[in-house]
């Protein structure tokens, strides 16, 4: 390998701001691959250590799994001011973003995730629950206390699927798509009989955000340089509540569908009681990430992608909050309007799932499960090459 002196100014050589994504990841990973001092960090550094060269599907893998925490930005002496800009985290996030659009299906409508931000977000939700609500003003059926707060006298059952079953199932289909074709790129060889625990290892660093750690166990670094588990301990409520939710629902279908028990259940069913605390703890776990996603230093990744992740935070929010409201106040005449409401947030966040910032789950997830694959292969680089 060439001495750390004639890579850094090859490197060097190469380094400007409207490169190619995946061309400064090649950058500066070629500066990281000859110095080596953030190997304990994550798991980017040591996936790093296994290549020689870092074509661009290989800079997809590696740019997803890396978990933007800072560590390697501040323990950077190559980081901004230095002359060589070196910013590990903005070039894995850039490049994440080029994920999102070169892997979508369909292909042309990558370019959606250029646009979806906090405004066109917000103003989806609105749009389509004022849709609804427009349609109930004209049935005149907006604002009426409904026995037994049944909703489906509002919106029928068989309307509610056609709704939202073929926006849910094109998202999955979109994503899966994308996903598969992501994996294909740089497959990370056959893992035999380790695949369990292969996956037993990616579910757990997924499920506890291993990589949010910056290394020790004390997390992110925070734009003051402090260490902070803030930002994961925000994801995990945003990320549990989310799944709590998403179990109340996939509950409720099969109380309707397999037992015939119809919506809706008291308050100490099962979907209310997983419903209510998913609810909670994705309100809560929003208004956190927001306000750590504010306060985040300009150089912790790419400032072009925060309306993107603004815009998924608030969606998530909205969809929480009226539905806490929606529960809170289903018993007076109010609920037409507020069902309306909460169902045209969640219309929005589905229909937006595969082209914005939730693709982030999928790829991490496959990134990581990439990863525990790879690392149970014996290393293809010599060691002697370094
Ligand atoms: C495999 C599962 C997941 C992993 C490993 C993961 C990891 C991460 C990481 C590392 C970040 C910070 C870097 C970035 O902005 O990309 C992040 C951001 C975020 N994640 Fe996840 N995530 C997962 C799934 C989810 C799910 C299911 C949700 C909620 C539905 C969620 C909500 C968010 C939000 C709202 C942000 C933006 C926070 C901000 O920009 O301040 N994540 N995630
Ligand atoms: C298929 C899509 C969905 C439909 C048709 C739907 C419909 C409803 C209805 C009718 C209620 C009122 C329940 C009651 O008052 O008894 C409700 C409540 C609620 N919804 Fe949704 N919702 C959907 C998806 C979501 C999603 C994806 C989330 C969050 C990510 C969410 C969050 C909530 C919360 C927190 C409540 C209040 C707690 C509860 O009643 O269980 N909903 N939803
Ligand atoms: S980020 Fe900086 S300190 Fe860390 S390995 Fe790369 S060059 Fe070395
Ligand atoms: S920002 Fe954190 S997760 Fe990303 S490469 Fe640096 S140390 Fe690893």
């Amino acid at each position: 390998m060439q001495p750390l002196e004639t890579l850094v100014r090859e490197a060097q050589a190469l380094a400007d701001p409207t490169a190619e994504p995946t061309a400064e990841v090649r950058r500066v990973l070629q500066i990281c691959n000859a110095c080596r001092c953030c190997e304990g960090f994550c798991a980017v550094f040591p996936a790093m250590t296994r290549r020689l060269a870092f074509p661009p599907a290989d800079a997809h893998f590696l740019a997803n799994l890396c978990h933007s925490c800072g560590a390697c930005l501040h323990a950077c002496q190559y980081a901004p001011p230095h002359e060589f800009q070196l910013n590990v985290p903005r070039a894995m996030a850039r490049v994440r973003a080029r994920t999102y659009a070169d892997y979508a299906w369909p292909p042309a409508l990558g370019v959606l995730y250029q646009r979806s931000g906090l405004t066109l977000s917000v103003a989806l939700a609105a749009g389509l629950a004022l849709f609804l609500v427009l349609a109930l003003a004209l049935d005149g059926s907006l604002w009426q206390a409904v026995p037994g707060a049944d909703f489906y006298r509002i919106f029928p059952h068989s309307l509610m699927v056609a709704l939202f079953l073929p926006v849910f199932a094109f998202a999955v289909l979109a994503l899966g798509i994308g996903v598969k074709r992501f994996w294909r790129a740089a497959p990370p060889g056959p893992a035999g009989p380790q695949l369990g625990a292969a996956v037993a290892e990616a579910a757990s660093n997924a499920l506890r955000l291993k990589y949010l750690d910056g290394g020790h166990g004390d997390g992110c670094n925070n734009e003051d340089d402090a260490f902070t588990l803030a930002r994961r301990r925000a994801h995990h409520a945003t990320f549990y509540g989310f799944m709590l939710c998403f179990a109340a629902t996939s509950v409720g279908t099969l109380y309707h569908y397999a037992f015939g028990w119809v919506a809706p259940y008291g308050y100490t069913s099962l979907p209310k009681l997983l419903g209510t605390a998913g609810g909670v703890l994705l309100a809560a776990g929003t208004i956190w990430l927001w306000r750590l996603n504010r306060r985040r230093h300009p150089l912790h990744g790419d400032p072009a992608q925060q309306t993107m992740d603004r815009g998924f935070i608030a969606l998530l929010f909205l969809t929480a909050a009226t539905g806490l409201v929606l529960m809170a106040l289903h018993t007076t005449p109010a609920l037409p309007l507020l069902l309306a409401v909460h169902l045209g947030a969640v219309l929005a966040l589905f229909a937006t799932l595969p082209y914005g910032k939730f693709a982030h789950g999928v790829y991490r997830g496959a990134a990581l499960l990439k990863w525990a694959i790879e690392k149970r292969r014996p290393s293809t680089i010599a060691l002697g090459d370094d």
